[in-house]
């Protein structure tokens, strides 16, 4: 149809041009001058054929023109909906392929475009759009380290703060926030119900110590860290009501498994926007990655770089070699283009820059194939919650 279009604007421009060059159209008033002479006249009647030709051609090609106009928009105007509809209007760049997922409400299919940049967004299944890419600072040191830390992802452009009540450095977090003067709605910051915590009341009371302690007015994404027995559904209960009150955006879980999810769901009908776990190519959690997206839970993952365990490993390298990229960046495309939320940590400048540089190249399918043969229930964090929970 565009091809189509192009050809006509093509010929009816070089007509005009062509007819306008030799003048035919701008000579024919001088038409009763070339009677005086027989050669004119032919002129003449050459310019008055031009004449009517001319017309006849606009007339078409009018409504050439008008009927195709009308095809294309009844062929592309949902093109134009969907578009409009699947992207973050706040922020131009976040119309990528994650985006346009969100239409599901939650990212369903993995995506390889290279379109994604760090400002993409993926909209969980409370209607909440998530930056995919962020900082985590576990195991950063409360005060200056950690206030460095959210200054330099700031500084390159990452949206998303992973803290918890347990790093005991969520006021350094807040700082850091506040110093850099960027408004807070153009941050997420993610929070955590630490273990010790759990029960009704007492989530009350971690909640507003949390948010105390960050010095905002709301969080973004509160998480439950971790599934303790017999505590869970009041913890919910609690986090649902407090995202009710509007102090936080969207509530979700940490470390759950199946079994914890499906225990979940028989006793509330919220279901949690994230389940954060941790993923990587070396620890794969394929079924409960399965089961997260058919409950349209999104994967938040953590420990994408292995906590740089297995950074040395010969294939990392291989694959980083092709594409001019550190095994830390390949570790991290990997986790973007498996639909991931994404939140390494680093408390070093260099770091946090060559992790957030992952956003210019793509790995190919053979790329994706070779990481993902690299599962070997490798787990660098906590052991797997094995246990059957009660509720
Ligand atoms: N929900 C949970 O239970 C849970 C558990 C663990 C983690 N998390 C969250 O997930 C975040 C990330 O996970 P993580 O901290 O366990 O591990 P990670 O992000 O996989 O790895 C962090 C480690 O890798 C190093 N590192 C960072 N970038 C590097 C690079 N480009 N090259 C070489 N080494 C690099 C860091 O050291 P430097 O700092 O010195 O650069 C740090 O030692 C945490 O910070 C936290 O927010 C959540």
């Amino acid at each position: 149809m565009f091809l189509a279009s192009r050809i006509i604007d093509h010929y009816s421009q070089e007509f005009y041009t062509t007819t306008h060059e030799i003048g035919i159209g701008d000579m024919a008033f001088l038409s009763p001058l070339f009677r005086l002479k027989s050669p004119c006249r032919l002129n003449f009647t050459v310019v008055k054929r031009a004449r009517i030709s001319t017309q006849a051609w606009k007339l078409s090609y009018h409504s050439i023109k008008m009927t195709y106009n009308v095809l294309l928009f009844f062929v592309l105007s949902p093109c134009f909906v969907h578009d409009r509809d699947s992207c973050d209007l706040k922020n131009e760049n976040s119309c990528g392929e994650i985006s346009k997922g969100s239409r599901a409400k939650y990212y369903t299919s993995p995506s390889r475009s290279n379109i994604i940049n760090i400002s993409s967004t993926l909209t969980l299944n409370d209607g909440v759009k998530i930056p995919i890419f962020g900082l985590g600072v576990y195991q950063a040191g409360s005060g200056e380290e950690t206030r460095n830390a959210v200054h330099w992802a700031l500084e390159n452009h990452y949206l998303q703060i992973d803290t918890a009540a347990r790093y005991n450095n969520e006021a350094s977090v807040g700082e850091a926030l506040r110093e850099s003067g960027i408004p807070r709605g153009d941050i997420f910051v993610v929070t955590k119900l630490y273990d010790d915590d759990h029960g009704y009341e007492e989530t009350f009371k971690a909640f507003n110590k949390s948010l105390g302690n960050l010095g905002l007015e709301y969080v973004d994404l509160y998480l439950m860290h971790s599934p303790v027995p017999d505590k869970v559904v009041p913890s919910w209960n609690a986090m649902v009501k407090l995202q009710h009150q509007g102090l936080i955006r969207s509530i979700g879980v940490s470390n759950f498994g199946i079994h914890h999810l499906e225990e979940l769901k028989k006793h509330s009908t919220v279901v949690p926007s994230v389940n954060q776990i941790e993923v990587h190519p070396f620890l794969q959690e394929n079924a409960l990655v399965n089961y997260c997206r058919k409950e349209g839970i999104a994967i938040q993952a953590y420990s994408p770089l292995t906590r740089g365990e297995k950074l040395g490993h010969p294939t990392l390298k291989a694959i980083g070699d092709k594409h001019e990229k550190t095994p830390a960046q390949i570790l991290l495309r990997w986790c973007i283009q498996k639909g991931y939320i994404c939140i390494p940590k680093s408390s070093q400048l260099s770091r946090i820059e060559e992790n957030a540089s992952i956003f210019d190249f793509e790995l190919t399918d053979d790329d994706l194939n070779i990481l993902d043969g690299l599962e070997e229930d490798f787990r660098t964090g906590r052991p797997k919650i094995k246990e059957p929970w009660n509720g």
